[in-house]
């Protein structure tokens, strides 16, 4: 099977470029992360980050035959060749496929992701009704892997200001949650030109989100909230 690597090394004098790598013996079964650390046996140098090989972890994402996911959960036998592999668009590389997450992470950060409530923590769990806990479907599997940022054109575009889809769902993951009381602040520090309103609803991130989640929606659910429409 041919591939074509994104190859870049700050110490070196070479332009980043595309590498070219054969590889035999494979099965369509196999995961594309495989076919990586076979490579990296071949060639040593070859730079990318996984962890857990089993799409939990979200270390392994990457631009695929131009769309973002995760290596270790994509079959090369749903890849045409050659399988053309690049860093996932919009973040500075570091190194290979390896980019620099500083400003995704710094994005989530300001979210505030963690639950905040006026009352002392109960001696054990607060309870939820089933309707409370139904409303974090769909916001709480989200494992950060930047799949949906990095595919957000108003990401590309103003990475600082506006907080990027995975941020975003992580906003509304606890604006939904029964147990948060900070909804009103939340909804404040969101309502901003850029942060929340930079979204266009180009729908990417939910195109390329390898665990199924939907951003675009989760943004709509804050802009309904900020209406005061309880959705
Ligand atoms: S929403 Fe999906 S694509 Fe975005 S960071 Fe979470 S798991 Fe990854
Ligand atoms: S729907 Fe919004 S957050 Fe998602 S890719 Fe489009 S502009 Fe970005
Ligand atoms: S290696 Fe953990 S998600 Fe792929």
């Amino acid at each position: 099977m041919r591939f074509s690597l994104y190859r870049y090394d700050p110490e070196s004098s070479e332009a980043p470029h595309q590498q070219a790598y054969v590889l035999d013996d494979l099965s369509p079964d196999d995961m594309l992360l495989d076919a990586l650390l076979r490579l990296r046996e071949i060639d040593e140098t070859l730079g990318f980050r996984r962890s857990c090989g089993e799409g939990v972890c979200g270390s392994d994402a990457m631009n695929i035959n131009g769309r973002n996911g995760l290596a270790c959960i994509t079959r090369l036998g749903e890849l045409t060749e050659p399988v053309v592999i690049r860093p996932l668009p919009g973040m500075p590389v570091i190194r290979d496929l390896v980019v620099d997450m500083g400003n995704f992470h710094h994005q989530y950060q300001r979210v505030e992701p963690w639950l905040q409530a006026d009352a002392p923590p109960p001696d054990r769990e607060q309870a939820q009704t089933p309707d409370e806990r139904e409303r974090l479907d769909g916001l709480t599997e989200c494992i950060l892997c930047g799949c949906c940022s990095a595919a957000c054109p108003s990401y590309w575009w103003n990475p600082e200001r506006f907080l990027g889809p995975a941020a975003l769902l992580q906003a509304a993951r606890f604006i939904e949650d029964s147990r948060d009381t900070a909804t009103a602040a939340r909804l404040e520090q969101l309502d901003d030109a850029y942060k929340l309103f930079r979204c266009h609803t180009i729908m990417n991130c939910s195109d390329v989100c390898p665990k199924g989640l939907n951003p675009t929606e989760a943004i709509g659910r804050i802009r309904r909230r900020m209406l005061g429409r309880h959705v």
